[in-house]
């Protein structure tokens, strides 16, 4: 009798321990899928002896995204193809060395205004403000001479099941010209969908103009081919036609009948090369900002779609951002060679930039991209992965 009860006992006390045992199993497992791990390595050092790293997210199916907090770029970004190899499809570099020559924006936060702004000049509260014309001597581009770019961000790693790295940079008054303290913040996450998500948000103690981006160059093909055999299908009605400088006229022209007409996929390399076409040759291919179709004004709805049909790669770009510019890599010219030992020549990556028109602050019928000190800029952009078949 009581040898059958001590057995009893201890079976119990077995039955218990395995349960208990596998309870911790199974939490063990459910912390390894939902946290996952944002590694923090070196990127290099600059001249100067000031140091950047990189931040490695990942999620459970296999995406890999690096980002530096030299210019937030993102320098390495895998996707899967048709049979599920998970492929880098952004240009860049594997190292800051590369960076510091500096290549033209590859994968990098754009501010504090993305793309042109003619002369330079633009008026304020009926004050006139100059900035660099680093733009062939002509136009300001993409923040000036030393954007947000080629600053170093404050990073914080947000480890989680959607792993993410928040971006902080304090843009002095009066840096590159533009008024107000400016607080940016830049939020990536690596969403389990297999999307990278990009929330920007900005607060300023004076009147200022803003309008951020991301510049990353995508060759779904991962620098197999270049990009005019991807299909691009783009949610515009009109685009905003340009002058030599590539500043918008101020006319918004329906893209029917045109080569600017994306509203059905199409493949790039059927039009770039239409030199009958005035704005083609203006902009050596598409460089050029499409007004995007939108119900409320700010909600975030599907912009562009991009397939490579021979990898299998589809990319769907979602914003809340009033404009997208599709640039078709025009200025690269092969002297550039990043990751891997690719070389990169004209028009081997694309980029869709989510954005406001290019020059508001000079044309009063452009939606504004007025920031004053009580208000919180805010706008999101995501890029989504999948695959057709
Ligand atoms: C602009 C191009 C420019 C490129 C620089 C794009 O956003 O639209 O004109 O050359 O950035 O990489």
């Amino acid at each position: 009798m009581k040898i059958k009860s001590f057995l009893t006992l201890a079976l119990g006390i077995v039955i218990l321990q395995s349960c208990s045992s596998k309870k911790s199993e199974d939490n063990q497992q459910k912390d390894s899928v939902t946290v996952n791990k944002i590694e923090k390595t070196s990127f290099g050092t600059f001249p100067d002896g000031r140091t950047a790293d990189s931040y490695t997210l990942k999620n459970a199916n296999g995406m890999e995204v690096k980002i530096t907090n030299y210019g937030g770029v993102v320098s390495h970004w895998t996707a899967p193809d048709k049979d599920g190899k998970y492929e880098d499809i952004v240009l860049g570099f594997d190292s800051l060395a590369g960076y510091l020559t500096p290549p033209p924006y590859f994968g990098a936060i754009i501010g504090r205004y993305g793309n042109r702004i003619a002369k330079g000049k633009f008026k304020l509260e009926g004050k006139e403000y100059a900035l660099a014309t680093n733009n062939n001597n002509l136009n300001h581009l993409h923040g000036g001479v030393v954007g947000y770019d080629k600053v170093l961000w404050t990073a914080e790693p947000i480890e989680g099941e959607e792993p993410a790295l928040k971006l902080t940079y304090l843009s002095k008054d009066g840096e590159e010209g533009y008024p107000g303290n400016l607080n940016v913040t830049v939020i990536y996450t690596l969403q389990k969908d297999n999307s990278l998500k990009m929330d920007y948000s900005a607060t300023t103690d004076k009147t200022t103009i803003i309008n951020l981006t991301n510049h990353s160059y995508f060759n779904l093909s991962a620098s197999k081919n270049n990009i005019l055999d991807h299909e691009v299908t783009l949610n515009a009605d009109r685009f905003l036609p340009v002058d030599k400088g590539l500043i918008p006229t101020g006319e918004l022209r329906a893209v029917k009948g045109t080569v600017f007409d994306f509203t059905s996929p199409t493949v790039i390399g059927k039009g770039i090369n239409d030199e009958k076409d005035e704005q083609i040759k203006l902009g050596g291919g598409y460089d050029h900002a499409w007004i995007l179709n939108k119900k409320e004004g700010n909600e975030l709805s599907l912009a562009a779609t991009v397939v490579d049909k021979t990898s299998g790669r589809k990319m769907e770009v979602l914003t809340t951002e009033p404009a997208i510019q599709f640039y078709t890599g025009n200025f690269l010219d092969g002297k550039l060679t990043g990751k891997g030992g690719v070389n990169y020549p004209k028009r081997f990556a694309l980029c869709l930039e989510s954005e406001h028109y290019p020059d508001s602050p000079n044309q009063a019928a452009f939606p504004t991209t007025v920031l004053k000190p009580n208000e919180t800029y805010k706008t999101t952009t995501i890029y989504k992965f999948s695959v057709v078949k």
